[in-house]
C-alpha cells in the first residue's frame, strides 16, 4: 500500500489490485530515479545497471516473492531473485560432459561466452518445470541476484536488512555455489496413459509407498529383527524421547497426515503430541519451549505458513524437525533433522501420494521412537509386517475406481457432503472432505464422529448424503452406533468399512458400502482414503471442473 501511494502520488496508474503490479512499476519510477541521479549537467557519470535497479526494489519491498525481471532499457539482461519464495537455476550445457554433484561453480565457470560453451538457464520455482531440460540446478538463496547478461550468468549476495538500516545499495558480494542434480526423473512429470496428474499420482501410491519404505524397514536376517532405520533422524531420537511434548506442525492435507498419525506416536513413544495448524500457531504466537521437539511437515517443504511457524519454533529453542516431499527445499534446509517422504514428484495441486506416503513416514518414526519398549514389541512387529502388505493392499482398493466413479455420478448434483470418522480416521474425513472441496468444488466438511450430537446431527436428513467411515478398530462398537443413529434419522447413508463387516453394520439394505481390505489400524487411514481420492477424483471430472489446477489454488502455497 506505502509504495503504492507513492507511486500514484509520482503519476503512476494501475490497471490492478495485485501486489505484483506494483514492484514493474516500483522497477521503473527506480530506474528513473538512478538514471537522473547519474547525470551532471546532462552528462552521463556512471552507468545504472539492472542488477543495481532490482537491489533498490528488493530494498523497498517486504513479505515473500520470487521475481524475474526483463528490461527494454537493459535489452538481453535478465535478472531474478527471490525473498521466501522458492526458486531455482537450470543450467544446460549440451557439450560438456556431466558435472558432479557438489562441484563448486563460481562465476567464472558459468560465463559461457569466455568458455566458448553455450549454455541454456532456466528459471522456476520447482525442480518439475526444468527437469525435462537439464537436472543440473542451482537453488537461489533469500538475499541473492542472479544476473544473466549477453548469455553470462552472475550471482550477487545483497544484503537487504544492512540496505534498509542505511538507507541505499551496499556493494554486493560476488558468490560461489555449488551446482546440484535433480533426483528425478522426466518420466515422474508425464501423465503417460493417464489423463491428469491426480489421477495418475492417486494410481501411483502402491509404488510411492514402497519408494517410501525402501531401506527403512527392517524384516528378518538371523536375529529374525524387525526393526525401523530413519537415518536422518538416528541421533536425535534420544532427544525427541525426552521431549516434554511432540508437537506436529503443518497447513492442509500435510497437517491431516500429522493427524492420522499422532494416536500411534503418542501410543509408541509416550510422549503427548499436539497439533498445530503452522497459521495459527503463528497467529497465537503459541507457547513452544526448549524441550519440544516440533515436527513440520509438509509435501513441498515451501509453505509459507509453515516455514514462518518453523522459524518462531527455531527462536524458541525446540528441536525441529522436518518432514517433507522435496530435497533441498526451505523447510529440508531450515529443520536440525528429518525424514524426506521420497513419495515422488506431486503435480496435482490436490495432494495424493505425499498424503499416504506422509503417514507411512510418520508412522515409521513411532515405531522408531518406541523400539527401546519391550511392552510394545509384538504392536511393533505386526505394524511392521502390515507395512510391508501396505502396497499390494493398496493396489486392491484402488480396484473401486469404477465403484467410485458409479458414486460420483450418484452424487454429482449434490450441494454437500458430509463425511464422519473418528479416531485414526478422523484424520481421514477431514481429507476425505478437503480433497472434494479442493477439486470438485462442491462443499465437504469432514466430522469427527464423536461430536455428532453436538450440532452436525441436526443436518441429517433423507436428502443429505454422509459417508461413515467404519473399518475394524477400536471405535468399531462407536461407529456402528452412529450408524444406528443416523439412520434412525433416516439419513443418506455411505459406510465404509471393514471388507466382510456390511451386514453387522447395517443388514437393511438402507446403506451402500464402500468396503476395503483390513490393515493395522494405525496404517488404515492410508487404504480409507484411497477410495475418497477417487471419489473426489471422478467428482471433479463429472462436473467439469480442473482437475489438476483447482480454481484459486497454488500448489505451493507460498505467500501468507
Ligand atoms: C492439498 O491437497 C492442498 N493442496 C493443501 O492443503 C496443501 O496440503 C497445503 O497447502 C500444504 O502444502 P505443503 O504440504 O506443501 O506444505
Amino acid at each position: 500500500m506505502v509504495l503504492k501511494e507513492t507511486l500514484l502520488r509520482h503519476g503512476y496508474r494501475f490497471e490492478s489490485d495485485t501486489d505484483t503490479e506494483v514492484i514493474p512499476k516500483l522497477a521503473k519510477f527506480v530506474y528513473d530515479r538512478l538514471s537522473e541521479g547519474t547525470s551532471v549537467n546532462g552528462e552521463e557519470t556512471q552507468e545504472v545497471t539492472f542488477s543495481q535497479v532490482v537491489m533498490e526494489v528488493m530494498r523497498q519491498l517486504e513479505g515473500a516473492y520470487a521475481l524475474i525481471f526483463k528490461s527494454s532499457h537493459f535489452p538481453s539482461e535478465l535478472v531474478a531473485c527471490k525473498c521466501g519464495s522458492p526458486l531455482l537455476l537450470g543450467v544446460k550445457d549440451a557439450a560438456e560432459p556431466e558435472m558432479k554433484m557438489d562441484q563448486f561453480i563460481n562465476n567464472d565457470l558459468l560465463h559461457d561466452k569466455r568458455q566458448g560453451r553455450p549454455k541454456e538457464y532456466f528459471l522456476a520455482s520447482d525442480g518439475s518445470a526444468v527437469v525435462e531440460h537439464t537436472k543440473k540446478v542451482l537453488v537461489i538463496e533469500d538475499n541473492e541476484i542472479a544476473h544473466i547478461k549477453d548469455g553470462s550468468l552472475s550471482i550477487f549476495k545483497f544484503d537487504t536488512a544492512k540496505a534498509r538500516k542505511i538507507g541505499g545499495v551496499p556493494r554486493p558480494a560476488s558468490v560461489q555455489r555449488a551446482l546440484s542434480i535433480l533426483e528425478m526423473e522426466v518420466e515422474q512429470i508425464k501423465k503417460g496413459k493417464y489423463d491428469h496428474y491426480m489421477q495418475k499420482e492417486i494410481h501411483e501410491q502402491p509404488d510411492s509407498l514402497t519408494t517410501t519404505m525402501r531401506g527403512r524397514l527392517i524384516r528378518g536376517g538371523e536375529s529374525k529383527m524387525k526393526s525401523v532405520v530413519l537415518g536422518g533422524l538416528k541421533d536425535h531420537l534420544r532427544t525427541i524421547r525426552r521431549s516434554r511434548r511432540i508437537v506436529f506442525i503443518g497447513c492442509g492435507t500435510s497437517y491431516n497426515a500429522a493427524l492420522a498419525a499422532r494416536p500411534i506416536v503418542e501410543e509408541l513413544s509416550g510422549v503427548p503430541v499436539t497439533m498445530e495448524l503452522a497459521s495459527d500457531l503463528v497467529d497465537r504466537q503459541g507457547p513452544i519451549y526448549r524441550e519440544d521437539t516440533a515436527v513440520f511437515v509438509s509435501q513441498s517443504g515451501e509453505t509459507a505458513d509453515t516455514l514462518q511457524a518453523l522459524e518462531y519454533a527455531k527462536s524458541h529453542g525446540a528441536l525441529c524437525v522436518g518432514i517433507t516431499n522435496t530435497v533441498g527445499s526451505a523447510i529440508a534446509r531450515g529443520t536440525h533433522c528429518g525424514v524426506h517422504i521420497n513419495a515422488g514428484c506431486e503435480i496435482g495441486v490436490a495432494s495424493t501420494k505425499a498424503y499416504t506416503s506422509q503417514i507411512a513416514v510418520m508412522t515409521m518414526l513411532a515405531l522408531a521412537l518406541g523400539d527401546d519398549s519391550i511392552s510394545s514389541r509384538i504392536r511393533r512387529e505386526a505394524i511392521i509386517d502390515d507395512f510391508f502388505d501396505l502396497p499390494s493392499k493398496v493396489r486392491e482398493v484402488l480396484k473401486l475406481d469404477i465403484e467410485m466413479k458409479e458414486l460420483a455420478n450418484l452424487l454429482m448434483e449434490e450441494q454437500s457432503l458430509l463425511i464422519f470418522g473418528r479416531g485414526y480416521n478422523y484424520a481421514t474425513a477431514l481429507e476425505g472432505a478437503l480433497k472434494v472441496k479442493e477439486v470438485a468444488l462442491m462443499h465437504s466438511e469432514g466430522i469427527l464422529a464423536g461430536e455428532m450430537k453436538h450440532g452436525p446431527l441436526a443436518l441429517v436428513d433423507e436428502t443429505l448424503p454422509i459417508i461413515v467411515v467404519a473399518t475394524c478398530d477400536a471405535t468399531f462398537s462407536k461407529q456402528q452406533s452412529v450408524i444406528q443413529q443416523l439412520k434412525a434419522r433416516k439419513g443418506r447413508l455411505i459406510v465404509m468399512c471393514t471388507k466382510g463387516d456390511a451386514p453387522s453394520l447395517c443388514s437393511s439394505g438402507a446403506c451402500r458400502f464402500i468396503e476395503v481390505p483390513h490393515v493395522e489400524d494405525c496404517l488404515q487411514p492410508i487404504i480409507n482414503i484411497v477410495p475418497l481420492q477417487l471419489l473426489a477424483y471422478h467428482l471433479t471430472v463429472l462436473r467439469g471442473y480442473n482437475v489438476d489446477q483447482p480454481r484459486n489454488l497454488a500448489k505451493s502455497v507460498t505467500t501468507q
